[in-house]
C-alpha cells in the first residue's frame, strides 16, 4: 500500500475528530468532503468572507445523510469561537485566511487581522484543547524574492506582499509554539492550487477559474505581461493528500516544519491558457481562436516560481497523484458541467 493508502485504512478504522478552519472555501471544502468519505467526524468554522454556502451543499451532498459532520459559522479574529471549534478536536487543518496577494496590497490591515491575528487565535485554542497536531495553510509567497529555483523550504527571501508577511507570520507563530507550548505542527506552503469549486468571480480570483469563467461568457482573458511568467500548478486532490499525511504522520522529524507543497511542474500562463481554451473550445468552438489580451506585468508578482517536493516526499510520503493536465480536464468538466446546471436553469 502506498503510505497515503495506508492512513485512509487506518483511518477508516480508527476515525478521529477533525477542525477545519476555512470549510467553505475552496480547498476546505475538499478536505471536509475527503474526511466525511473517509468516516471521520469534522467540525467545519468558516465566516463566508470568501467562501460558499454552495461549497458547504456540495460537502453535504456527497457525504450523505449519515456523515458526521459540525458547521460553526464564526470569526477566527474571534478567540471563544476558535475555542468552541477546537473543543475535543484531535487534528485541525487550518484553512481559513484572506488569499491574494492584491488584496491585501489594497488593504492590508485586514489581511493581517484575519491572517496573522486570526491564526494565532487557532494556535491558542488548539493548545488550550489539546489538539493533536495543526496543519496550516502556508504559501510559496513566503519565497518572496528569493530567485533560486527549484525552491527548497529552508532558502527563502524578503516577502514582496502583506499577504506573504502574514504567511511567513504564520510560520514563525507555528514554530514558536511548538517550542514553547509542544504544540505540534507542520506548515504546508501550497503552490497555485487548483481544482473543481474554486470560485472564478470577483475581483481576486485565481487565474485558473477566473479564465473558465471568463471563456465560458465569450469574454477574452487577460494575462499580466508577456504570458512566460510560470507557475508549478498543483491540483487540489495533491493538498487533500498532503493534509493527511502531514496530520498524521508518526515521523518525529517530520512534524514542526514547514514543506512545499505542489505537483513539481512548471507551466507558462500561455501554455495553461492555450490548455483552458482548448478544453472549453471542446463544447463551445466559438472561443477556440480568441486570442488572450495581454496587459502589464502586475505589482508583487514573481516570475517564475518552481518547487522541489523532495522533503515532502521522504519525510510525509508525499506523491502527488494527479499531473496538471489530468487536473486541469477535471476542473474543465466541472467548470462545463457547472456552466450547462447554470443555463438549464436560467431557461
Ligand atoms: N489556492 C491557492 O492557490 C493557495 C496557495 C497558497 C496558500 N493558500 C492558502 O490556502 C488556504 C485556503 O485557500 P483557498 O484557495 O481555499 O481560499 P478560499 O478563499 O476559497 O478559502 C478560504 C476560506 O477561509 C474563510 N475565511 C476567511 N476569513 C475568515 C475568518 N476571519 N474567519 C473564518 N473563516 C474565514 C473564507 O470564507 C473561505 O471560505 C488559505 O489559507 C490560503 O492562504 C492557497
Amino acid at each position: 500500500m502506498s503510505p497515503i493508502e495506508t492512513v485512509e485504512a487506518s483511518l477508516r478504522e480508527q476515525p478521529a475528530t477533525w477542525l477545519v478552519t476555512g470549510c467553505a472555501g475552496f480547498i476546505g471544502s475538499h478536505l471536509a468532503a475527503r474526511l466525511l468519505s473517509l468516516g471521520q467526524r469534522v467540525v467545519g468554522l468558516d465566516n463566508f468572507a470568501t467562501g460558499h454556502r454552495r461549497n458547504l451543499e456540495r460537502v453535504r451532498r456527497e457525504a450523505g445523510p449519515a456523515a458526521d459532520f459540525l458547521f460553526i459559522e464564526g470569526d477566527i479574529r474571534d478567540l471563544s469561537i476558535c475555542r468552541r471549534a477546537a473543543d475535543e478536536v484531535d487534528y485541525a487543518l487550518h484553512q481559513a485566511a484572506l488569499g491574494s496577494v492584491p488584496r491585501s496590497l489594497e488593504d492590508p490591515l485586514t489581511t493581517n487581522a484575519v491572517n496573522v491575528d486570526g491564526s494565532l487565535n487557532v494556535l491558542v485554542a488548539a493548545r488550550d484543547a489539546g489538539v493533536r497536531r495543526v496543519v496550516y495553510a502556508a504559501s510559496s509567497s513566503t519565497y518572496g524574492d528569493h530567485p533560486g529555483l527549484p525552491k527548497v523550504e529552508d532558502v527563502i527571501g524578503a516577502p514582496l506582499s502583506p499577504y506573504a508577511v502574514s504567511k511567513y507570520v504564520n510560520e514563525l507563530y507555528a514554530d514558536v509554539f511548538a517550542r514553547s507550548y509542544g504544540l505540534e505542527s507542520i506548515g504546508l506552503r501550497y503552490f497555485n492550487v487548483f481544482g473543481p469549486g474554486q470560485d472564478p468571480a470577483g475581483a481576486y480570483a485565481a487565474v485558473i477559474p477566473r479564465w473558465f469563467g471568463q471563456l465560458l461568457a465569450g469574454e477574452r482573458c487577460g494575462i499580466n505581461g508577456d504570458g512566460e511568467t510560470s507557475r508549478d500548478f498543483c491540483y487540489v486532490d495533491n493538498v487533500v493528500q498532503a493534509n493527511l499525511l502531514a496530520a498524521t504522520t508518526d515521523r518525529e522529524d517530520a512534524v514542526n516544519t514547514v514543506y512545499n507543497i505542489a505537483y513539481g511542474a512548471r507551466t507558462t500562463l500561455n501554455e495553461l491558457y492555450a490548455a483552458i481554451r482548448d478544453a472549453v473550445a471542446a463544447e463551445y468552438p466559438g472561443v477556440a481562436e480568441l486570442p488572450a489580451d495581454y496587459g502589464p506585468f502586475r505589482e508583487g508578482d514573481v516570475r517564475h516560481s518552481l518547487a522541489d517536493t523532495g522533503r515532502a516526499r521522504e519525510r510525509l510520503g508525499y506523491a502527488p497523484a494527479v499531473d496538471v493536465a489530468t487536473g486541469l480536464s477535471r476542473t474543465a468538466a466541472w467548470f462545463l458541467a457547472e456552466h450547462d446546471n447554470e443555463r438549464a436553469s436560467n431557461a
